[in-house]
């Protein structure tokens, strides 16, 4: 099967009350644990590629890993730019063979974000096949790449813009701000966990059956927090976004939500666990091959108890 676009997926999963998962992909090890877990679940995928991933690894290589991917599990899988700042990023994706891409201009004035956004979709459906693209409204705090949105500098979507801005722009799916944020710290040490499904169901009434995107959606799972911080690791307070509210939210119009820290968790915490308990071993694979299972479990249990994808490929 080849490479799909965002298309289809989003409209099964708006219809079956479900999300796909988009996971951020670095290296051979992530995207093998992530294809595992979605081979098992029988699940769609969305990989996801970050600027900073294509620096790190060279889009050449990872777009060969994928195609890898595809072979060795027939699954749609859809290869998709995170966080495309520029039009000559997401164009050079879209020659690569990327099926989908995220135009990023949620930091511009609003007529700038959507002429910008316009301009790639211009380019994107242009293509045969169609390429889909998801832009973004409101602004989430964290850590992306160097770029750090601070609390002040961060805000929600503003539901009465959402209309305008699809129309205008033509995007096929948008990623909105209701209190979710990059990174492993999410809400405040004793701040209570909470996001704004009062935003989520405005921005749904006023655009029914539009797909609407979830970034910043690791939970930060404590159980990795805890083995990083036992093995030598330094996260006190890491908090991540309850599942619970993950999955109301993929069981409403949120059909794509982006996991990258809790992947990151995994690696990090099998890593420094088995460097811990065989100082003697220099072999890489005796500790890859624990992280790539890691994140074989981590991302089954999100199919299956959060995205609620399991069965749908
Ligand atoms: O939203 C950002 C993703 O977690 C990707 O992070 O830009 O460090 O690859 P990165
Ligand atoms: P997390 O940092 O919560 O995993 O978010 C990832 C993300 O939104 C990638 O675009
Ligand atoms: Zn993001």
């Amino acid at each position: 099967m080849p490479l799909v676009s965002t298309k289809e997926m989003f409209k099964k999963a708006y219809e079956g009350g479900y999300a796909i998962g988009a996971f951020n992909v670095n290296n051979m090890e992530i995207i093998q644990g992530i294809v595992n877990a979605a081979k098992k679940c029988n699940a769609p995928l969305i990989l996801q590629v970050s600027a900073g991933a294509r620096k790190y690894a060279n889009q050449t290589y990872l777009i060969k890993l994928v195609e890898a991917a595809l072979i060795d599990s027939n699954l749609p899988i859809a290869l998709h730019l995170d966080h495309g700042d520029t039009f000559e990023l997401c164009k050079d994706c879209i020659d690569g063979g990327f099926t989908s891409v995220m135009i990023d201009g949620s930091h511009l004035p609003f007529e700038d974000n959507v002429e910008l956004t316009r301009r790639v979709v211009d380019y994107a459906h242009s293509r045969d096949p169609y390429v889909t693209v998801e832009a973004e409204l409101g602004r989430l705090e964290g850590v992306e790449d160097d770029i750090n949105v601070s609390a002040e500098d961060a805000s929600y979507t503003d539901p009465d813009e959402v209309q305008e801005f699809v129309r205008r722009t033509g995007c096929d799916s948008l990623a909105i701000a209701i209190g979710t944020s990059h990174g492993a710290y999410k809400f405040k040490p004793g701040q209570k966990p909470e996001l704004r499904f009062d935003i989520l169901e405005e921005v749904s009434k006023r655009l029914p059956g539009f797909p609407i995107v979830l970034h910043g959606a690791s939970s930060v799972v404590p159980e990795y927090v805890d083995i990083i911080n036992k093995y030598g690791g330094n996260m006190p307070d890491a908090i991540g976004v309850p599942e619970n509210m993950l999955r109301k939210a993929a069981s409403m119009a949120v059909c794509k939500i982006n996991i990258d820290s809790d992947l990151r968790l995994a690696m990090t915490a099998m890593i420094r666990k088995n460097m811990a308990e065989h100082p003697e071993n220099f072999d890489p694979r005796k500790y890859l091959g624990p992280a790539r299972d890691a994140i074989e479990s981590i991302v089954e249990h999100k199919i299956i108890n959060v995205l609620g994808c399991d069965g749908k490929a």
